[in-house]
């Protein structure tokens, strides 16, 4: 997704642009650029490719002097990465310069319109009708003439701007897409996201929806689309600048592998007070839980594959009914939502568009909405009823696992607490899940001493063409996210399979070598799932067995195995998708990837 930082202050602007941006290059993008006051107008300086481009023709910020300015790093949706397209935007007099994230839905009509006016248009993008838009209603107070674009085009936006007649003042705007204000001795900032600005402020506004900022010379102001000023706290930002630093590791995604066990052992502490499990702030009472007739679970990508797990889970330990739906799909097909329903939306960035769009539309229809997020004070945390925050920490890698694993721990957490509440365990079974439940730091740890063995064997598959991952249960579940793990970091195919769909039809993909990774944690369904194993053997795969210690029976069947700690039944995934991490980081690593900022990707997907 697209970056924004902006900057007013008493410190040269460019440099604390570029340096914004740099924090924001996992968020994925195609093209950079800045614009900044140099006193007398303002200079654009922009470029397709990596803001490395960006640096070198602006001599790191040297050749555009001035302080008060704008950047952006550009993830193109309407029209080619190029350096037309590339952000910021100038209206045609040159005087008005904007940054955009998101889409601007209506932008084909108003731009006719403008056309029709006799404005002309440099570049194929929605955003350049942005600023021919506010010059359209600039008479001079720029709060006006924001406000009145507001009111007229429809879509997702964040948006930096910037006036030559007031150069004492950057503007933001926010609407679905993220954007977050700082604000120290050394000027105001704004950011798509705190890691941008974290070096210079700790004090952080979140800004809602249809919000204007006004940046000003060491002060910041708010208003509403009704250009009514608004007063707003700040929040203190506890996590260090280290936490978004690579740490000494070779990659953000090998860092945050590394991470799990804290990741693992701060949610579930921080939802704990002794055996009491504590969503942070929980909207539904015991006899609500109690009375739950159906859950939902939306989401997208890893976070939708997390919930799939959790549909197992709740309803084996909870015994409430559990639907599970990709954002993307629930959105659209008018999902009929019971009374008393609850909506469980997950999210790591909390700024995911559809999944954002899945909550609205569940609260329209009465539906009590909790959102598990990793980002404190995201759109999704800040909508929803209740928040069940994961404490993974910033998460930077476009791929997700720290996050993952600590959106399972939140997920166990709720059907335990949903179980007890329903008297669906006993006092002293709940009590040994919770004991198993604080023994997954320690064993997550152990599987990542294990890496060196994985990248031997993920070698031997850097030129694969296709893999599966199959498995029943949990470990289907488990065999969906270790395929998108493997496929959006290493460009490598690869299906995850419920093992007993494969004689359905996809077992015809099995040639001779065919690597098979066949998971076999759960204890009811392994020989089912050893007579998968058979199945594609005897059509030449080459099958690696994930499976818990103590099955050394396996050996007879699989060509390779891989052995997991053993844990409680409804725990597996967090241990066994660590090999599964390892494995797609090192067959994307072997292969030369950009394992952090994978092609085509981003890290939170905040347009449709
Ligand atoms: C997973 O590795 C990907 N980064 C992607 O599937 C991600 O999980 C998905 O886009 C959802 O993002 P969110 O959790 O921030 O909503």
């Amino acid at each position: 997704m697209c970056g924004i930082v902006g900057y007013i202050g008493n410190r040269p602007a460019a440099p604390i642009v570029l340096d914004g941006l740099a924090k924001l290059e996992y968020r994925g993008y195609d093209s950079a650029g800045i614009a900044v006051f140099d006193g007398d107008k303002i200079n654009v300086v922009k470029t397709a490719g990596r803001l490395k481009a960006l640096e070198e023709l602006t001599h790191d910020g040297q050749t555009t002097p001035g302080f008060v300015g704008i950047g952006h790093t550009r993830w193109a949706t309407h029209g080619a990465p190029n350096d037309t397209n590339a952000h910021p935007h100038f209206n045609e007099q040159e005087t008005i310069a904007v940054v955009h994230n998101g889409i601007i839905e209506n932008y084909t009509q108003i731009k006719e319109k403008l056309v029709n006016k006799g404005y002309h248009f440099a570049s194929d993008t929605d955003t350049e009708v942005l600023v021919q838009l506010i010059d359209y209603y600039y008479k001079g107070n720029p709060l006006e003439a924001i406000t009145k674009v507001m009111h007229r085009v429809e879509g997702s936006y964040a948006l930096g701007i910037m006036f030559a007649d007031h150069p004492e003042n950057v503007y933001a705007v926010r609407k679905d897409s993220p954007l977050v204000v700082g604000k120290s001795d050394e000027g105001c900032f704004i950011a798509s996201d705190v890691p941008a600005i974290l070096k210079y402020t700790r004090d952080i506004y979140f800004i809602d929806n249809q919000e204007v900022v006004v940046l000003e010379q060491g002060n910041v102001r708010f208003y509403s689309v009704d250009e009514e000023e608004i007063k707003k706290e700040s929040t203190h930002i506890e996590w260090d600048a280290e936490a978004v630093a690579k740490g000494g590791y070779e990659h953000f995604m090998m860092k945050e592998m590394h991470e799990q066990p804290k990741a693992v052992k701060e949610t579930f502490e921080k939802h704990l007070n002794g055996n009491e499990i504590v969503v942070d702030e929980l909207k539904l009472s015991d006899d609500e839980i109690r009375a739950l007739k159906k859950i939902h679970i939306v989401a997208c990508g890893t976070a939708y594959h997390a919930g799939i797990a959790a549909k197992y889970i709740i309803e084996k330990m909870a015994r409430v009914p559990v639907e599970v739906d990709t954002a993307s799909e629930f959105r659209y097909r008018d999902p009929i939502i019971e009374e008393g329903a609850l909506v469980i939306v997950i999210s790591q960035s909390g700024e995911t568009a559809d999944t954002l769009q899945a909550l609205r539309d569940s609260k329209k229809k009465g539906a009590n909405v909790m959102a598990i997020v990793n980002v404190v004070g995201s759109s999704i945390a800040r909508e929803a009823d209740s928040v069940m925050y994961t404490w993974a920490g910033p998460e930077i890698a476009v791929a997700s696992t720290k996050a993952y694993s600590a959106q399972l721990i939140a997920l166990y957490l709720i059907a335990m607490k949903f179980a007890r509440a329903r008297s669906t365990v006993s006092e002293e079974e709940f009590i040994n899940i919770l004991t198993d439940l604080k023994k997954l730091p320690d064993q997550i740890e152990l599987l990542l001493g294990n890496k060196e063995r994985i990248q031997r064997f993920a070698n031997r598959y850097v030129g694969a063409k296709s893999i599966f991952f199959i498995g029943r249960g949990l470990d289907y579940s488990l065999s969906l996210e270790g395929s998108l793990k493997l496929k959006e970091i290493s460009y490598v195919h690869s299906e995850g399979y419920a093992a007993g769909e494969l004689k359905h039809g996809p077992i015809s993909l099995i040639e001779e070598g065919t690597l098979v990774m066949a998971a076999l944690t759960q204890e009811d369904l392994y020989a089912k799932t050893v007579s998968n194993i058979k199945e594609v053997k005897a059509r030449g795969a080459f099958v690696l067995a994930l499976t818990n210690t103590g099955h050394s029976d396996i050996e007879d069947t699989a060509d390779y195995v891989i052995y997991i700690p053993v844990t409680n039944r409804y725990f597996t995934n967090s241990l066994a998708i660590i090999p599964l991490q390892l494995f797609a980081y090192y067959v994307a690593v072997g292969k030369g990837c950009d394992v952090d900022k994978p092609r085509n990707l981003a890290k939170s997907v905040t347009v449709e």
